[in-house]
């Protein structure tokens, strides 16, 4: 039978509450679609931290490289700063194995609501650069401490790294309404910007597309007032990183929105992962949303080929929306647990729930 290695990095806070509801719902799609995954459970994260001084082991990413994904929950700590867990663990994955998109599809799920006006219908994906731009480690802080103290960071784009994000994003629209939007700010002020509209427009016209593009000033303002205009978004990985959680939020919540960082020639393993972090204001209340979760592993089932598995999962979370079984996010009162069982269910049984 089909067979998959997926290590599975549940991280901290909500992301150790969400990862068991997905591998539990996976496993249950996989056994009715007739293959199977082996979990690589790795304890990497802020309490391998606390214990071994770093994030993951020092060959860490050799360990993940032979895999066929991986599947994140959160990284995040409020006692260990930012910069130290996520330059330890999550941005070292998806830089060095080139996950260069970072693909995050919005629309508003059954039974959840837009707390917008004019919402209805709103589908739209995200396409994120995921290893370059404003995320760069050309830069430091200086003078730490003294009336000299400055930080610097330099926003780093190759003429290759935008072509390649260009040209995901043109196909993305070829395949839905053929809608490119490009979110930039080069109204004179940002010169890497130009850089970026420049190589945008060459793609798109090249490949016969027209790109909109948009301030992410005015970009972000037509999120929330006319948010079915949206089709495919391109943006770099600053302004993608922003425009993810007010498009989530606008669907409803950033606890249902899902994101995958895909190495596009498959030449390393591709990770998927919620939008969210790991929300210590609710971890450990069992109150978290998996839904997020569930639909990037709903990702990743698409991005292993098994398309049936992704769209039992998919429909199996949708049916339990549908059903009215709501996390407190999205105004219900289930816990992660009894989402999850109302999930698991309709994993299982083909007839009667899912149609339900
Ligand atoms: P967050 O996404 O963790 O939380 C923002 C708000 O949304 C919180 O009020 C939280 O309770 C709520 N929320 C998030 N996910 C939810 C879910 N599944 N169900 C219900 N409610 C949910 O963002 P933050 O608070 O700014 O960051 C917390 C930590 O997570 C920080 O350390 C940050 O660096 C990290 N972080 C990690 C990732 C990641 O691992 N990919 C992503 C974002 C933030
Ligand atoms: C995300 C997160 C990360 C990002 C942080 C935690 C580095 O916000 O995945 O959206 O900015 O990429
Ligand atoms: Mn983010």
């Amino acid at each position: 039978g089909r067979h998959y290695q997926v290590d599975v990095i549940a991280g901290d806070g909500i992301g150790q509450e969400v990862m068991s509801a997905a591998t539990v719902c996976v496993d249950a799609v996989a056994e009715a679609c007739g293959f199977s995954i082996a979990w690589r459970d790795r304890d990497w994260g802020s309490d391998y931290y606390r214990s071994h001084g770093r994030m993951m082991p020092v060959d860490g990413l050799e360990q993940l490289a032979d895999g066929d994904a991986i599947l994140l929950g959160a990284v995040g700590a409020p006692d260990i700063p930012d910069d130290v867990t996520l330059w330890g663990l999550l941005i070292p994955i998806r830089r060095e194995f080139l996950q260069y998109v970072n693909l995050r599809p919005v629309r508003i799920l059954p039974g959840v609501s837009s707390p917008l006006r004019d919402a209805d219908g709103l589908d739209m994906v995200i396409v994120r650069e995921n290893v370059e731009g404003e995320y760069s480690e050309v830069g430091g802080r200086l003078y730490r401490g003294r009336p000299e103290e400055m930080a610097v960071q330099e926003a780093v784009f190759t003429r290759r790294g935008v072509v390649r994000i260009a040209e995901y994003a043109v196909a993305q629209a070829k395949a839905r309404r053929g809608l490119l939007t490009s979110a930039t700010k080069s109204n004179g002020i940002i010169h890497t910007m130009l850089f970026w509209d420049e190589v945008v427009a060459e793609v798109a016209t090249a490949a016969g597309l027209e790109v909109d593009k948009m301030l992410i000033d005015a970009l972000a303002a037509r999120v929330v007032l006319k948010p079915r205009s949206l089709d495919v978004i391109v943006a770099s990985n600053l302004f993608g990183d922003i425009i993810s959680d007010l498009a989530a939020a606008a669907a409803g919540s950033i606890g249902v929105a899902p994101s995958a960082n895909i190495n596009p020639p498959k030449d390393h393993p591709s990770m998927f992962e919620p939008v969210h972090g790991s929300a210590p204001d609710i971890a450990g209340q069992g109150i978290a949303n998996p839904v997020g979760q569930l639909w990037a592993a709903a990702m990743m089932l698409q991005h292993l080929g098994e398309t049936e598995g992704a769209d039992r999962l998919t429909a199996a979370f949708e049916s339990a929306l549908a059903a009215g079984v709501r996390t407190r996010d999205l105004g219900g009162q289930a816990t992660t647990a009894e989402f999850t069982q109302a999930v698991l269910a309709r994993c299982t049984d083909t007839s009667g729930a899912r149609d339900a």
